[in-house]
């Protein structure tokens, strides 16, 4: 079975497919980024008009790219939240239309869930079940992992994400959005000891994060001394070092509550290196495994999506859906379920809980 995934709940716009027999076959993507720059910050409307612009030439780019036409499609899987409303729409839209056109059954995907099941895109990948760390711009939780559909959540920020505490954090040294590896590479110039910041919640019995007091320690930290390179640095490592120690903690404490052998790592900052080398030594040293997304699927990109709507039409059917049979998740308020059904009409979800998600079938 070959998925089309389309991406676009944030900024960046991704188009892949994936086949339940060959792996990802193509995938392209096209980051905003450079475009919000100049703002500091992603600007939902011209996120939502540029995703309009890049989704149908990406399309053709990676149906050309896979030698493949659209008839030889399966099935078409979408972003369909959390994310920014109208960027959302654009994915959306697009996979509909091809979905009628083309009499393919078209699937919302869960991004969180793309994220979560990205590492099963690298080699060797993790088997269920397993403890999954999920840190990116807007999410810090752990997830116990049974299969598909199957999330637990153990534990959730309280405040701000890792990402968007990296983002802020940046903002304060003065580094260009998005801050994450802005900060990560500055942190390499960076002394150990310079100065001492919190390890927010790093004793607090429980699998919750907190990172909005940290950003704050960062506050002080800057107005104590003039900001020179060099101070600048020094805070940056320390900041990573804090991060880094709360999330190992806490990723580990969960393999011990759940007894876990396996820890999938997602999200945009699984990209970090230092996180990565720190869990892997401190996990494999308890004999565990970690588990990472290929680096080029760590922020948001159309194979994960695509490969969640493979694995999802594959189970919602027994095997091959057949064609036109769209497949739905129940919606979760009453609201989505009106939107649904209006003829042809559909609807993105902006906010969505993934420990809510079925299984599929
Ligand atoms: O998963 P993602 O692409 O988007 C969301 O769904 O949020 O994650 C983006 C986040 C941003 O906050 C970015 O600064 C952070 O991931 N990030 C990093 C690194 N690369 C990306 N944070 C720390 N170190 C990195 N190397
Ligand atoms: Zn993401």
């Amino acid at each position: 079975m070959r998925v089309l995934g389309i991406e676009t709940s944030c900024d960046e716009t991704g188009v892949a497919v994936y086949d339940s027999d060959r792996g990802l076959v193509a995938h392209a993507l096209h980051s905003q980024v450079a475009m919000h720059e100049a703002f500091g910050g992603v600007v939902p409307e011209l996120a939502s008009r540029d995703h309009v612009r890049r989704v149908v030439p990406l399309v053709e780019r990676v149906l050309a790219d896979a030698g493949l036409a659209l008839a030889d499609i399966d099935g078409i899987a979408f972003t369909e939240g959390p994310g920014l409303a109208g960027a959302l729409l654009v994915g959306a839209s697009v996979a509909r239309a091809l979905g009628q056109a083309l009499e393919r059954p078209v699937i919302g995907v869960h991004h969180l869930e793309g994220h979560l099941l990205s590492p099963l895109l690298a080699a060797p990948s993790p088997a269920f079940p397993f403890v999954a760390l999920l840190v990116s711009g807007g999410h810090t939780q752990l997830f116990d992992v049974e299969g598909v559909g199957r999330y637990r959540l153990l534990g959730d920020t309280q405040d701000d994400a890792a990402g968007e505490a990296f983002d802020k954090t940046a903002k304060l040294l003065g580094l260009s959005y998005p801050g994450g590896p802005a900060l990560a590479a500055l942190a390499e110039d960076g002394r150990d000891g310079a100065l001492s910041l919190p390890r927010p919640m790093l004793d607090s019995g429980d699998l919750d994060f907190s990172f909005s007091g940290l950003k704050t320690a960062v506050l002080t930290a800057t107005r104590k001394e003039a900001l020179t390179d060099g101070r600048r640095a020094d805070i940056a490592r320390e900041f990573q070092h804090a991060v880094v120690d709360v999330l190992v903690a806490k990723a580990l404490a969960a393999l011990g509550a759940t007894g876990r052998e396996r820890l999938v790592v997602a999200g945009g900052v699984g990209a970090n290196r230092e996180l990565r080398e720190r869990l892997t030594a401190t996990v494999e040293a308890r004999g565990g495994a970690v588990f990472y997304p290929p680096l080029a699927f760590c922020t948001d990109n159309g194979a994960m999506i695509a490969l969640v709507g493979a694995l999802r039409l594959a189970g919602a059917a027994g095997g091959v859906p057949e064609a036109g049979t769209a497949a739905r998740l129940p919606p979760e308020s009453a609201a989505a379920g009106v939107a649904d059904a209006q003829a042809g009409a559909f609807g993105v979800r902006p906010r969505w809980d993934l420990a809510s998600l079925p299984a599929p079938g």
